[in-house]
């Protein structure tokens, strides 16, 4: 399927289902696909998603064409940012939807302003996703670049996000997920999470964010679970890390709620383990620049600091780690200083 280039294309939400029957399909954009401008043309249909690849393998998504979300309708009447509006809505398409599809490949297009998520992988098998880039205001709300979830060997690389909100977050029901040679900023960093608000068994197990630069983001690697969640996050690595002026660079947070505070402490609780931070540079636009805040019920454990040199963003201040029941260690210079539970 060709979007031929030096054409503009208004498409409908539209999806498409397989199962197909050869092995590969070739989709190549080179022109430019836009959204209808306004939420009307969503009327009767799932106000969810735009477009929709559903069981089909072996895909490749490819070109040097752009998609555009015309998100601006949408931003202006999210209850997320006007609660008070009358009629306000909570829910927004996201742009390119892959569900239950294996061996996709996504490569080299432009997205930009998602009305909500850009890009969600769900309940797929072996996604490369590569010379991606996605591009959205930083006030623009609830626009994740990508969002994976019940996903195993996701590849993100040599890609450049720019939104307002996570770079990527990864969900629940995830493993083997590697995130490589990506640019993220501005936006809300590379999240783990939110994970467990329903009280239920969180699954999330080899994540890798290596050679990953935040550019101003307001959290750079951040894991967050409700206190009601149970079960595991294991086996996290970020290396060769570096932030620019970023507010939260290394953030744990078990205590994710609505409004923070307000949520019951309980006994249950995400176990988080085996986080090994190594390779991390840069500067930290808030005093706290290693927050490692984890549940009270179920510690987290067994997570290395490995050379790190975070500074201050105004030269002068002062940035320190603070640790809420963690355990862990620490390996060459770890800056500031780590604060392990012994
Ligand atoms: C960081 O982002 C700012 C815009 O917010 C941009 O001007 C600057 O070039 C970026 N820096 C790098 C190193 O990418
Ligand atoms: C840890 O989480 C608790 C509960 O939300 C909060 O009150 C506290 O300020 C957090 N600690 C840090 C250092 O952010």
């Amino acid at each position: 399927m060709l979007v031929p280039d030096g054409n503009t294309f208004l498409v409908h939400p539209m999806a498409f289902d397989g199962p197909c029957k050869p092995t590969t399909i070739s989709f190549m954009i080179s022109g430019i696909i836009i959204a209808p401008d306004s939420p009307e043309a969503w009327k009767g249909r799932n106000q969810g998603r735009w477009l929709i690849f559903k069981d089909v393998d072996g895909l490749s998504v490819d070109g040097t064409g752009m998609i555009d979300g015309r998100g601006k309708g949408w931003w202006d009447i999210i209850c997320a940012k006007h609660g008070h509006l009358p009629g306000c809505v909570k829910l927004a398409p996201t742009v390119l939807s892959f569900l239950q599809c294996n061996k996709v490949s996504l490569s080299n297009i432009l997205v930009v302003d998602s009305p909500q998520t850009h890009i969600l992988i769900t309940g797929c098998n072996n996604v490369v996703i590569r010379y991606l880039s996605v591009k959205s205001p930083e006030t623009s709300p609830n626009t994740d670049g990508i969002h994976i979830s019940s996903s195993h060997g996701v590849f993100i690389r040599n890609t450049n996000i720019g939104s307002g909100d996570d770079c990527v977050s990864i969900g629940d029901h995830t493993s083997d997920i590697y995130i490589t040679d990506v640019d993220c900023g501005p936006g809300h960093g590379v999240s783990i999470g939110s994970l467990g608000k329903s009280g239920n068994e969180v699954k999330v197990d080899n994540i890798n964010v290596i050679r990953v630069r935040f550019n101003k983001t307001t959290n750079g690697v951040r894991i967050k679970t409700w206190q009601v969640g149970r079960g595991h996050v294991r086996g996290v690595l970020y290396e060769d890390i570096n932030f620019m002026d970023v507010k939260n660079p290394i953030i744990i947070d078990q205590y994710y709620c609505n409004v923070r505070g307000a949520c019951e402490s309980t006994k249950t609780g995400v176990q988080i383990s085996d986080v090994r931070y190594a390779g991390i540079f840069g500067t930290s636009k808030s005093k706290v620049a290693i927050n490692l805040n984890c549940s009270q019920a179920v510690p987290c454990t067994d997570i290395l600091l490995d050379t790190i040199l975070l500074a201050p963003s105004t030269p002068g201040k002062e940035v320190i780690s603070s640790c809420n029941n963690a355990y862990g260690s620490s390996a060459g210079i770890v800056e500031p200083e780590s604060c392990f539970l012994e």
